[in-house]
């Protein structure tokens, strides 16, 4: 049990989920961080003044409801889950996309955010509060050539956010959508390999294509994404809900 609100963050091994995390035990959240990779959830979870680290691949909807409960018996409560596990498979024309690269790829991204949602429902709703923000994506809100499965993936995160949010707000529980734009993490590593591949043209050549594509002309760093997700945890984001927020250096709307 904590006097300290408590987050439940998923894909919080690495990357932006990892910045999450560290960002809300910085506000004064317990955090439970959620991974495939529980190694590396471990190692990054006693780094925190007040965290756990839980094994949970967001495909399996049995994990979810451990993760769940998991939670609840260490600390009594979730006020946030923040549904931030997410892959990519490397682009390809469509034509090309294998049902195994399309079931990995809506398993994770759409799937998994369903079944933790779904778990986590109940106990928001027995407390009468809770925050759901969901990981989509500039790509959840604007279509882009040869990742098909990525974007239908992210596209369906954005209806489940304002479905739920609709459906949620007679219990007190908002739901919102985080959709950033380039990010250099692993993910994004395997996408400019992607590119590079696809139009046979060197990393270096890839990485400046993307950075052509940003209006502001920078990437995002894991730090932004974690302080927007800060801000729609905290008391001051308490009315908004089925939004979504693009953090994109102006990308969707390029
Ligand atoms: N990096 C970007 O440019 C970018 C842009 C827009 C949206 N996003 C979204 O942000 C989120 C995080 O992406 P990232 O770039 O930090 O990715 P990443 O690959 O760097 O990290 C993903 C984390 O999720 C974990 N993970 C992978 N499969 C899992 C599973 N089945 N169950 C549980 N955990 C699993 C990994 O172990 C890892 O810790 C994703 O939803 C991604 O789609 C990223």
């Amino acid at each position: 049990m904590t006097s300290r609100p408590v987050a439940l963050v998923t894909g919080a091994a690495k990357g932006i989920g990892l910045a999450i995390s560290r960002r809300l035990a910085a506000d004064g959240f317990a955090v439970a961080l959620s991974d495939i990779d529980i190694r590396e959830a471990e190692a990054r979870a006693v780094e925190l003044p007040d965290a756990v680290s839980l094994e949970h691949d967001v495909r399996n909807p049995g994990h979810a409801r451990r993760v769940v409960e998991e939670t609840l018996t260490r600390y009594g409560r979730i006020d946030v889950l923040v549904n931030n596990a997410g892959t990519n498979i490397h682009s390809h024309p469509t034509a090309e996309i294998t049902d195994e690269d399309l079931d990995f790829v809506l398993d994770i991204n759409l799937k998994g955010t369903f079944y933790s949602t779904r778990a986590v429902i109940p106990t928001m709703q027995a407390q009468k509060a809770g925050r759901i923000i969901n990981m989509s994506s500039v790509l959840g809100l604007k279509p882009a050539p040869y990742v098909a499965p990525y974007v239908a993936s992210k596209f369906a995160v954005t209806g489940l956010t304002q479905s739920l949010a609709a459906e949620l707000a007679k219990d007190g529980i908002t739901v919102n959508s985080v959709h950033p734009g380039i990010v250099a993490t692993e993910l994004h590593d395997r996408v400019t390999e992607g590119l590079s591949r696809l139009r046979g043209v060197s990393l270096d050549a890839a990485t400046d294509y993307f950075e052509k594509e940003i209006p502001l002309g920078r990437y995002q760093t894991v730090d932004d994404v974690a302080a927007l997700v800060a801000f729609l945890a905290s008391d001051a984001a308490k009315d908004i809900t089925g939004s979504s927020f693009k953090i994109d250096g102006g990308m969707g709307v390029a």
